[in-house]
Formats: structure tokens, sequence, C-alpha cells
């Protein structure tokens, strides 16, 4: 059957940036724009797929959601827990897909699989999504390649349309399936009653305002270029947070490892205490993400203990707070979101 990809030649060149990945970064504001394009509307604040067209009564039967995927849509996958965990209240796994299929999953037909996939060819994600349907779940592909393996052989597919990726990092594809599985959270969660209108409402208006925050974000990165330069030389880097912060933490750490070769880590800011905290000496940087409201205190009290033993600390956190700066040695302003919303501005300088 022959595809229709709507990718122009433009779109696969440099078009005056040094390196892919930098270009793939600056078109996330384009990307987050596409990717809502026909599901959200902006008018009513809902959110509509289409491409499902799911009923209250469909759902009726899954009791459990498995999100397999590989590398940073894995991290991707984690977010997504915390969304539909929270908004849609069904109990969500999520596994790194070359240990899925070893692990004799309790899947079944009560079961939806969500496999997460820029290329939609990642061998062990694909064999992921063989067993998931061998054990009878449904199941739904979100990738980012039209017509690609994961969208052929899954039930039915999410396209990210974060346009080509041409870069191996991952950066436009990472932001655009968080979009994508926050907005089919509040999908599954006003079809479930779980999320109220109102609410629901007040979390679509958020999301209207990503792309031009992300694109404020990406013109005045002075600050992230002297950070890059002071410590770009360094052998080793943390990266903590709690909840939601913690999951963006995770693909900090891979973003520093695979692009600047440096040793990184990402830790649940409270498990740090339980034999990691020994490697925290001075001079070391830790990068602190602070965007979770609930776990805010607790976050800073753990970046304190990090301070305390003379790490350098970066913390990120939103405009206008005024704590953080009292106990890092430098802070990242974000632009001020809702909880859900952050992560999607909170990469950006990890990124
Ligand atoms: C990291 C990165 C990889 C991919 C992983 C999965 O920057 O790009 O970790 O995320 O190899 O690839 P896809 O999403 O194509 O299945």
């Amino acid at each position: 059957k022959v595809f229709e990809v709507n990718w122009d030649a433009e779109a696969a060149e440099k078009g005056g940036f040094e390196h892919f990945m930098l270009k793939e970064i600056y078109e996330q504001p384009k990307a987050m724009r596409d990717t809502m394009t026909g599901r959200v509307n902006a008018e009513e604040k809902t959110i509509n797929f289409p491409e499902l067209n799911w009923t209250a009564e469909e759902l009726q039967g899954i009791n459990k959601i498995f999100i397999v995927a590989c590398g940073t849509a894995y991290h991707a996958g984690i977010v997504g827990k915390y969304y539909l965990e929270q908004l849609a209240r069904i109990p969500v796994e999520v596994d790194i897909a070359s240990e899925f299929r070893y692990r004799s999953p309790l899947i079944d037909g009560n079961s939806l699989c969500i496999v997460i996939s820029q290329s939609g060819e990642t061998s062990d994600t694909l064999a992921a999504l063989r067993e998931a349907k061998r054990l009878g779940a449904r199941t739904v592909g979100v990738t980012n390649v039209v017509g690609s393996s994961v969208a052929r052989e899954a039930d039915q597919v999410i396209y990210t349309y974060a346009g080509p990726e041409i870069a191996v990092a991952s950066t436009k594809a990472y932001t655009t399936q968080l979009l994508a599985m926050f907005m089919f959270a509040i999908y599954v969660g006003r079809l479930r009653n779980t999320l109220d209108e109102a609410y629901s409402q007040e979390l679509v208006a958020g999301l209207a305002s990503i792309p031009e925050q992300i694109h404020v974000m990406l013109e005045d990165v002075d600050q992230i270029k002297v950070f890059a330069r002071e410590y770009g030389s360094c052998e080793d880097a943390f990266f903590l947070g709690r909840s939601l912060d913690y999951a963006v933490a995770l693909e900090g750490a891979l973003k520093l490892k695979e692009i600047s070769y440096i040793h990184a880590e990402a830790y649940a800011a409270g498990e740090l205490k339980h034999g990691t905290l020994a490697l925290i000496v001075s001079g070391v940087p830790v990068i602190v993400l602070a965007t979770q409201e609930d776990v805010y205190d607790k976050t800073v009290s753990n970046l304190q203990e990090v301070k305390a033993r003379e790490a350098v600390v970066i913390a990120i956190g939103f405009e206008g707070d005024t704590v953080l700066a009292n106990h890092a040695n430098h802070v990242i302003y974000i632009p001020r979101t809702g909880k859900y919303h952050a992560p999607l501005l909170a990469v950006l300088p990890l990124q």
C-alpha cells in the first residue's frame, strides 16, 4: 500500500543550523503545534483523537495499561504513566522494551499496550508490540513515522507529527511524545469521567500556550551557553527531581551522556541519600529540577543536602520563584505553567 509522506526536502536539510540536533530543538514550537492540530479544540478547550474515536463503553474493559519503549521514548513513557494514572486513574506499568518480553508480563485482553517509538522500527519495541498482541492485549502505537512497522502493526496509531528527526539524539520527538501522552490522558480521563470538565479545560488552555513559551525560551540561551562552557569539562553530573521532575531528570542525564560524553546519572531526589550521596563531592554539577509544587519543599531540602556537600547546584524552577536563588549556585528560570505541562518546558535547558 502506498503512503503519502508530506515531509519536504527543506525539512531534511540543516537550514542554517550547525547541526541537526540544534535545528530540531528549535523546531519544537512548530512540532508541538502540529501535534495539537486536529486534536485540540482551542475554543471549547477539549481534546479529541479522531483517529481513535473511542467511546466510554469501549474503554470499560481496560483495567491496566502497559507502556513499552526504549531510550528517550521510554522516558516519555514514564511521564505518560504519571499522566494516565493521575488523570485517567488506570494503573500503568512502564517497561523497557528489551526487558518486556522476557519477564512473562501479566497482560491479557483487558490490557492496553501502548508502544512509543519515534522511528516505529526499533526491533525490541516491535517485538514487545507483537508479544502484547499475541497475549491478546489491545495495542496503540505512538510514533512519528507514517507507515512505519509500529504504525502498521499496532491496532491503532497516534502520530506525533514532529517532522523528520535526523539527529540520533531525540529532542522534538520526545517533547511531542510527552504532548501526545498528555493529550491522550486528558482524552481517556474525560471518557472515564475521572477528570472533571472544568479542570480538563484548564489543562487544555495551558497546552495552547506551550509552543509560544518554548519559542520564547529558545530565543534566550546565553545563560545556557555560559553553563556549557563552565561545566562542559566535568567528568560526572547528577540530575535530581521528584515526581514528574524525576522523569525529566532521566532524560536530561541520557542527553548529556549521549551528546557530551559526560557520565551522568538521574536520581529521584529523595533516593540519593540511600548510598549515592557518597559521590556528591565538591564541585560536581548537580542539576535539580523543582517545578512540582506538591513536592517542592522536599526537593529544596534535597537540594540543600547536596549543596552542603559543596556540589555546584544548577536549579531549574519557575519564573517568580524566590526560594531557589537562596540555595542554588545558579537558577535557570522557565515560564510558569501547570505541573503536568512543566516537563514540556523543563526539558529544554537539558537538551
Ligand atoms: C536518545 C535516543 C534513543 C531513542 C531510542 C528509541 O536520544 O534517541 O534513546 O529514543 O533508540 O528509538 P525509537 O523512538 O525510534 O524507537
